[in-house]
């Protein structure tokens, strides 16, 4: 028997049909094959096994907005559905636009996630991009064209200046890409119609006429198939939320429903649905809100849904419903945000990061109740899904049938990182 490592999983159902035994040595797979020798043996068959999910697209809130989410209560949701590795978007209270806050974001996310996670920098007019990027931005944005909650909407120079000045540090700029109408926000109907598909498909093309220094563009929660097709040679990310809900399924006045981009109604979501082929990247947007905050007048109530736990559990039930192989799946969830980040890559290679969830082979209606979130509710409500039973994450079970184990959470600094010191306790930092 070859030497010893740390964990095997057995009989896993490879994408391409083959069935092996995954080892794990120091946090990484060291050998699909045969079985090695381990410490600790977990037995796959009949279950569905998929590496770490990468979201690349969630609110983590915390300080001032503790109450709807903080780095404990989401990062134990992301990992409670299969995803082990979050990218944290910078509209904040107070927003990572300084090099101050965004280290001090750092910090807190080092203090308290449970999964591994990267953090983004943003942008107003006039802040120090460089410097952000010394720091360990991932990559820049989401970027707003369209004001949403917690951010303002950047003018079309203002945007030609952010591409141009992120294009010289050879980044990446994620964009929030939508065009809003005047009028009254009074129910989920006028929402849609304020913020149309047609204005999110012409900002994306507006957005891609500022890119003259060929900045790389990422556009982020795509709503509708217009705007995947203006989305050119840029990657395209689209949302649960917008590939399995519809306007219709919501009580008009359920600001539970309200989220920038818009929920759509059906057909163009069909629509979507039908361009999954082009969509590199599914990401939740997790924008967790209170019920007390949904539950206010429409106008008022802020938008955004929680979906971090949510994503690969209704989308390996999609795909196995429709058919769908999962390596498409993976592609989606794993393989192509690392790409597109220069992320080490999760998966089933020697060498791969060993971040895994582990399926059974049914799914289940979906019940706020079992969810971690501090949001406690989900627009998702009574959708079937399929939740993982285990969780791996460097090689060591961080979730197991609903009981979470501290692992070695790590924080993915950008490209930029210069290894710049970091507060040492985050809650002691001053603000800027
Ligand atoms: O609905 C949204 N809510 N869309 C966004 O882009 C931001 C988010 C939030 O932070 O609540």
């Amino acid at each position: 028997m070859a030497a010893g490592c740390d964990l095997v999983l057995t009989n896993v159902l490879l994408p391409g049909g083959r069935v092996a035994d995954v080892s794990v040595f120091r946090g990484k797979v060291c050998h699909v094959g045969a079985r090695r020798t381990a410490g600790e043996i977990i037995d796959c068959r009949g279950m569905t096994v998929l590496p770490g999910a990468v979201d690349m697209h969630v609110h983590m809130r915390g300080r001032d907005q503790q109450y709807k989410e903080d780095w404990a209560s989401g990062s134990m949701s992301a990992l409670a559905g299969g995803v082990t590795l979050v990218v944290d978007q910078p509209n904040t209270v107070p927003p990572l636009t300084t090099p101050e806050s965004f280290a001090r974001r750092v910090a807190e996310a080092r203090d308290a996630s449970w999964c591994h996670y990267a953090i983004n920098g943003g942008f107003v007019p006039g802040c120090d991009l460089l410097a952000l990027w010394r720091r360990g931005a991932m990559a820049f944005g989401e970027i707003f064209a369209a004001a949403s909650s917690y951010a303002e909407g950047l003018s079309y120079a203002d945007l030609r200046n952010v591409l141009g000045t992120v294009s010289t540090l050879g980044g990446l700029c994620t964009i929030h890409a939508e065009e809003v109408g005047a009028g009254p926000d009074t129910d989920l109907g006028s929402h849609h119609a304020l913020r149309t598909p047609e204005g999110e498909a012409v900002s994306v093309q507006r957005v891609r006429d500022q890119n003259d220094r060929g900045c790389r563009l990422h556009f982020c929660h795509l709503s509708c198939a217009e705007s995947v097709s203006n989305a050119g040679n840029s990657t395209v990310e689209a949302a649960p939320h917008h590939l399995f809900l519809s306007l219709e399924e919501f009580d008009p006045s359920d600001a539970r429903g309200k989220v920038n981009p818009p929920l759509r109604p059906d057909a163009v979501r069909r629509r979507l649905v039908s361009l999954w082929d082009r969509i590199d990247v599914l990401a939740s947007d997790h924008a967790p809100h209170t019920p007390a905050e949904k539950e206010l007048p429409f106008m008022d109530a802020p938008s955004g849904i929680p979906g971090v736990e949510t994503m690969v559990p209704l989308a390996l039930a999609f795909c196995r419903e429709r058919k769908i192989p999962l390596a498409s799946l993976i592609e989606k969830t794993s393989i192509r945000p690392c790409e597109i980040l220069g992320l080490p890559r999760a998966g089933f290679q020697a060498g791969d990061r060993a971040d895994f969830g582990v399926y059974p082979p049914g799914d289940v209606a979906i019940d706020a109740d079992m969810l971690h979130s501090r949001a406690g509710w989900t627009p998702f409500e009574g959708k079937r899904a399929a939740f993982p039973v285990t969780v791996i994450m460097g090689g060591e079970v961080v979730y197991s049938e609903g009981t979470f184990t501290l692992g070695h959470p790590a924080w993915f600094p950008g490209r930029g990182f210069i290894g710049e010191e970091l507060p040492r306790n985050s809650a002691d930092t001053a603000q800027p």
